[in-house]
C-alpha cells in the first residue's frame, strides 16, 4: 500500500524543500509497505525513527528560513510542525504496544496530514521565500 501518492501539486517550487518533502513521503511509503509486508517489528521501529528524524530535519530547515526571512506566520506554522511530531510520538507508542493494524491506519493518517500541511501551510511561505531569492 502506498500511503501518500506524490504528485506535482505538492511542489512548492523551492528546490531544497521539494527534495525534502519527496524524501519524507518516500520514508512514509516504505513504512506502509513494511507494515503490510509483515516485516519484523524492530525494522518497522527503525523506519518510524528515520521518519521522525527526517521530519525534524525538514521542519528545522523550514523554520531556519522563517527566522531568516522574518516570515509573518512563523508561530502558527511551527505549532503545526509540533503537532506532527506529537503524532509520530504516539505512533511510536502504539507500535511498541504492538498494535500493527492500528499503526498501518495511523501512517495513512499521518501521510494525509502531511500532504494537507504541504498544500495549506507550506504553500503560504513560498511567496516570502521567493521574495528573498530562495527557489
Ligand atoms: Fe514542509
Ligand atoms: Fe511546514
Amino acid at each position: 500500500m502506498t500511503c501518500v501518492q506524490w504528485n506535482q501539486s505538492y511542489n512548492v517550487d523551492v528546490k531544497e524543500i521539494d527534495g525534502q518533502h519527496q524524501k519524507l513521503v518516500g520514508i512514509m511509503n516504505k513504512l506502509c509497505e513494511s507494515i503490510d509486508g509483515g516485516v519484523d517489528d524492530f525494522v518497522i521501529d527503525e523506519i518510524v525513527q528515520d521518519m521522525a528524524d527526517y521530519a525534524l530535519t525538514h521542519f528545522e530547515t523550514e523554520e531556519k528560513y522563517f527566522r531568516e526571512f522574518d516570515y509573518k506566520k512563523t508561530d502558527e506554522h511551527i505549532a503545526q510542525h509540533r503537532e506532527f511530531s506529537q503524532k509520530v510520538l504516539s505512533l511510536q507508542k502504539d507500535l511498541r504496544e504492538d498494535k500493527r493494524n492500528v499503526s498501518a491506519d495511523a501512517i495513512g493518517f499521518l501521510g494525509q496530514w502531511f500532504a494537507e500541511h504541504v498544500l495549506k501551510y507550506d504553500r503560504e511561505y513560498v511567496e516570502c521565500f521567493h521574495e528573498h531569492g530562495l527557489y
